[in-house]
């Protein structure tokens, strides 16, 4: 009977352990959950216990390929970091979570899907709206938002029906995907303390991070990385490749007071080690390949998509369009750049491209200078002209 099956988002902690009852109870319905991995998850772990807390049926799904290929590159060409700060893992799982809740939906025959967020965040938008666009018929329902009860009422409704869940949760909020690992709540709440170590799981603190630096080379074909000092990689593995060399060094550590689509400000800790790396990589791969004037331009778009993938706009056609026109300007974007991992640090020491405006010829000082200095002049007469002009008709 299609009225009677839900498919619930189960990342196995408490909220959604707690959500299969309520759901059963409220709408006497049946509970599929899905369990998607966006790179850290034990599958297998997380469907056992789903079953345990009473799911009639838990699907998993093995998402990482399509989060890299088809959200994680496409931002990463994009230049797409939210407020100059954050590379957006959360926000573009997002979507795929929703993709894959409709894809099940669908597939179940189910009138509803569910999730796990509070009514306070972004998340809850980015699903809801994506939902809509992939999935208009199917209901969503959001328990969290929905039943008002304390984390404390959680764990006493847990113990009333004799739910297997375990309260030592960590004190944090943690979500986390191949992009990054995003950290709030306890006393990051606080924007004026440092934030504890313990807030970071991916990133080494300084003082143990290795003396010696690591040099590295990225290979980027048409603004997409592919392989690793030579050696060819598939996306998934380059990045937790690099998740681990760079997280090894400390860099990827980021403190941010965001501004959230809801309208309050939030102070968020992300580790996204991989992410620093490749965009700081692709950046410099660019100023090798795209003229002045499509840098510009493509730093406005760089903005607009990511206020698109934060405000939970990916399934729209104005996100397709941008993507049409990053796609455009990564024609020529290939080519190697070398990094230095030291101290919690990356930086770019070298690129190359093979389609590189950089001319030795023109740029040198040397012998082999080609540029017509005497031309110089002749530009700069006509340059200067409406300069001229404006000064002597207009000297005040
Ligand atoms: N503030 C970030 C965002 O909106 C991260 C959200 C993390 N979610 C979580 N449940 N901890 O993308």
């Amino acid at each position: 009977m299609p009225e009677n099956k839900i498919v619930l988002a189960f990342s196995g902690g408490l909220d959604t352990s707690v959500a299969v009852s309520w759901l059963k109870e409220k709408y006497g319905a049946e509970i599929v959950t899905l369990t998607i991995d966006l790179g850290m998850v034990d599958l297998e772990a997380i469907r056992q216990r789903a079953l345990r807390v009473g799911a009639a049926k838990a699907l998993t799904v093995d998402a990482k390929e399509a989060l890299v290929k088809d959200f994680l590159f496409p931002a990463l060409r994009a230049g797409a970091v939210y407020e100059e700060q954050y590379p957006l893992a959360t926000a573009l799982g997002r979507p795929l979570i929703a993709r894959c809740l409709a894809e099940a939906a669908q597939a179940e025959g189910a009138f509803a899907v569910a999730h796990g967020c509070t009514g306070k965040g972004n998340d809850q938008v980015r699903l809801e709206v994506s939902m809509a666009a992939l999935a208009p018929d199917i209901k969503v329902i959001a328990p969290i938002r929905d039943w008002g009860m304390s984390r404390q009422d959680e764990i006493d409704y847990a113990k009333e029906r004799d739910l297997p869940i375990s309260a030592s949760d960590s004190r944090f909020s943690v979500d986390e995907n191949l992009w990054g690992r995003s950290v709030e709540a306890g006393e990051l709440e606080d924007p004026w303390l440092e934030p504890p170590e313990e807030a970071y799981v991916w990133t080494k603190p300084l003082a143990a991070t290795p003396d010696e630096p690591t040099y590295l080379v990225v290979h980027f074909q048409q603004g997409a990385p592919t392989a690793i000092d030579g050696e060819e990689m598939a996306g998934v593995d380059l990045i937790v490749h690099l998740n681990g060399l760079a997280g090894g060094h400390g860099i990827g550590r980021v403190d941010h007071v965001e501004n959230r689509l809801v309208g309050i400000k939030s102070r968020e800790i992300y580790e996204t080690p991989a992410a620093i790396v490749l965009h700081a990589a692709h950046k410099a791969l660019e100023a090798l390949t795209l003229s002045k004037e499509q840098a510009r331009t493509k730093a406005r778009v760089a903005q607009e998509y990511a206020d698109m993938v934060y405000n939970g706009l990916w399934f729209t056609a104005h996100r397709q369009d941008l993507d049409a026109y990053v796609r455009s300007t990564q024609r020529y974007v290939t080519g190697d750049v070398r990094v230095r991992l030291h101290k919690a640090t990356c930086t770019v020491v070298g690129r190359t491209a093979t389609n590189s405006l950089y001319q030795y010829d023109l740029a040198t000082y040397g012998r082999e200078d080609t540029f017509d200095q005497a031309a110089a002049e002749g530009f700069i007469s006509i340059y200067g002209l409406p300069v001229r002009t404006q000064s002597q008709a207009q000297p005040e």
